[in-house]
């Protein structure tokens, strides 16, 4: 189907040495480059996908900006989810129209923009952090992706609760975690999934303790992904040479609520195991 662009589209414009800007059509404005001046009254009304010229004759192309174009696009005071985490944090969490999810912490707003992305007009995405400059930067790019109505920013440290219950999904990007586990749980429904993004094993050994210690979790699971780009070089086509080798862990975990009973029955188990361990330890020793 054949899109014509609008007054006020937000348009990718990408050089032929890749260089891309992600501007809104404004009428009676336009684009400057080092490869020359485009007029957005220009382009106006013509299909996506268009070869345009800039006044210096360099070559462009008009595109729509994908989630990932506006994410890697976005103005950043912190470190942002990056897409090759984000895509499958948002899979893995069954991220979907309609589901009304909360973050922590806001930061420059890149996972808010992709979970605002995903619940659609009729989702939410309810964003706390406690330093009002990144707020103040993450709901300017929401503005410009068109998203702010999908998002409600909140300035609190989330060790103060959240106000939401029954979420579908809750995402923490903080450096501690472990610490904010009680609350979410509290903002979540039974059965919502956690996703916690860390940069270091030390982190994830100690965010893995407090999930299990909490027992208001299941399906613990930690995992991590790797993302190599090709050189697109016809009849050279091989990996680049250089990739991002490490981001972060990603963590994931279901919301549940256990019967007394196999609590205590867990409890029990773990003594007993706790129990055999020291025996064999011991006898380890003796030999
Ligand atoms: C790495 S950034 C988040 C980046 C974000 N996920 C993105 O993709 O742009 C971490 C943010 O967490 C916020 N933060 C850290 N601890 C917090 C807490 N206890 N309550 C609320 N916000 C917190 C920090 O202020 C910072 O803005």
């Amino acid at each position: 189907m054949t899109v014509l662009t609008e007054a006020g589209d937000l348009v990718l414009l990408v050089g032929e040495d890749r260089k891309s800007f992600i501007r809104p059509l404004q009428p009676g404005d336009k684009l400057q480059t080092h490869r020359g001046e485009v007029l957005y009254d220009d382009l106006i009304g013509l299909p996506y996908g268009s070869e345009i010229r800039t006044h210096l004759g360099h070559r462009m192309f008009m595109l729509a900006p994908t989630t990932s174009d506006l994410i890697l696009d976005l103005r950043r005071q912190s470190q942002i989810m990056f897409p090759k985490d984000l895509g499958y944090a948002m899979i893995k969490m069954g991220i979907q129209p309609g589901h009304v999810v909360a973050e922590a912490g806001t930061g420059s707003g890149g996972l808010t923009l992709a979970l605002a992305t995903l619940v659609g007009a009729d989702g939410h995405v309810f964003s706390y952090d406690r330093r009002a400059d990144m707020q103040k930067l993450a709901r300017a790019n929401l503005r410009k992706a068109g998203l702010e109505a999908r998002a409600t920013f909140k300035l609190r440290d989330i060790a103060d609760g959240l106000d939401e219950t029954d979420l579908d999904a809750m995402f923490l990007d903080v450096t501690e975690p472990w610490e904010y586990l009680a609350p979410a749980r509290a903002a979540l429904a039974g059965g919502g999934c956690l996703g916690i993004l860390v940069p270091t094993i030390n982190q994830v050994q100690t965010l893995v303790d407090a999930l299990y210690d909490s027992r208001a979790w299941f399906m613990i699971e930690v995992e991590e992904t790797f993302l190599r780009g090709y050189k697109t070089v016809p009849q050279r086509i091989r990996p680049e040479d250089r990739m991002i080798a490490h981001t972060g862990y990603l963590i994931f975990a279901r919301a549940v609520t256990r019967l007394p009973e196999a609590e205590a029955e867990t409890e029990e188990l773990e003594a007993e195991d706790a129990g055999a361990a020291s025996v064999e330890s011991s006898e380890q020793q003796q030999r």
